[in-house]
């Protein structure tokens, strides 16, 4: 059987390129160029490392990037001041707030807060309830780089098995929606379920996204499944690995995912898909 490592690294710049090209376009025609902001509470290492990389991403397309770095003990208040103020700013196209939150901070009034049409995370309620009234607007954006990946391969999902494991509302639950939409069975597992390697055994389609490293068994995998391994875990020695053992599940799948280098850049190439419909939709 061909088996094919999908490389999220080439494919994303491939799609980078193109919007860079977009938006020096725009800035010809004499636009002001888009604008992310980043805010990050607290002091969260990898946290910080995403930031970096989603602020070198924006460099490098031509999207300007300005970071907030709040101290842990900001209140919910604060935030959400900023968050208004930031709705208001004419500069200003997307507004992401990097997740984990601190205990003292609601995610919900925090993601209710951002303006839909800004919210280039897509975990405004308005946003996830149009992905799921099969009206999508902004997508959230592991699940929207993973349909670009499907779609770059030219996988025809109609009737496909996809089997999604975890729940959370980044991952597993818009990734259900997304698949669903593009005629999958779908099929979400989550810490509950029983028997969890009968379901993975079923899959056509395997997306995990669960953060135990190494979890997914390549015995459990039906012959020629594609695995997507949205999981990021990083071992006492550093290293990073996913949450699939890659090297079995090499032996038995049509296509996969590494960690990294896989979903991971595809993550980052969604919100500056986001960032530059935001920006259309206002500069136009
Ligand atoms: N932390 C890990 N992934 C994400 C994401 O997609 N968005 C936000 N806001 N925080 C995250």
């Amino acid at each position: 059987m061909l088996k094919k490592i999908i490389n999220g690294n080439i494919i994303s710049l491939e799609i980078r390129n193109k919007i860079k090209i977009k938006v020096k376009q725009k800035i010809r025609e004499g636009h002001r160029p888009p604008g992310l902001a980043v805010i990050l509470i607290g002091n969260n290492t990898s946290s910080k490392i995403y930031i970096e990389n989603k602020t070198k991403a924006c460099q490098q397309i031509g999207i300007l990037s300005k970071n907030w770095f709040l101290p842990e003990n900001t209140s919910e208040t604060e935030l959400l001041n900023l968050i208004k103020q930031l709705n208001t700013d004419t500069s200003i196209d997307g507004i992401l707030v990097q997740l984990p939150f601190p205990k003292s901070i609601n995610p919900q009034n925090i993601f209710s807060s951002i303006h839909p049409k800004k919210d280039v995370d897509g975990f405004h309620p308005y946003n996830i309830g149009c992905l799921f009234q099969k009206t999508p607007k902004l997508r959230p954006c592991t699940p929207k780089g993973i349909m670009l990946l499907l779609q770059y391969f030219n996988i025809h999902m109609h009737g496909m098995h996809a089997v999604i494991l975890g729940a959370s509302n980044i991952v597993g639950r818009p990734m259900c929606m997304e698949l669903l939409l593009a005629g999958c069975t779908t099929t979400v597992t989550h810490r509950f379920t029983k028997n969890i390697s009968h379901h993975i055994n079923q899959a056509d389609i395997l997306v995990v996204a669960i953060g135990q490293s190494n979890f997914v068994k390549g015995e459990w995998l039906k012959k020629g499944v594609i695995v997507i391994d949205a999981g990021i875990n990083q071992l006492q020695d550093g290293t990073i690995t996913g949450d699939v053992d890659f090297n079995s599940a090499l032996e038995k799948c049509s296509l996969i995912t590494p960690v990294p280098g896989g979903v991971g850049p595809m993550t980052i190439t969604a919100l500056l898909l986001n960032t530059i419909e935001s920006y259309e939709s206002n500069v136009i």
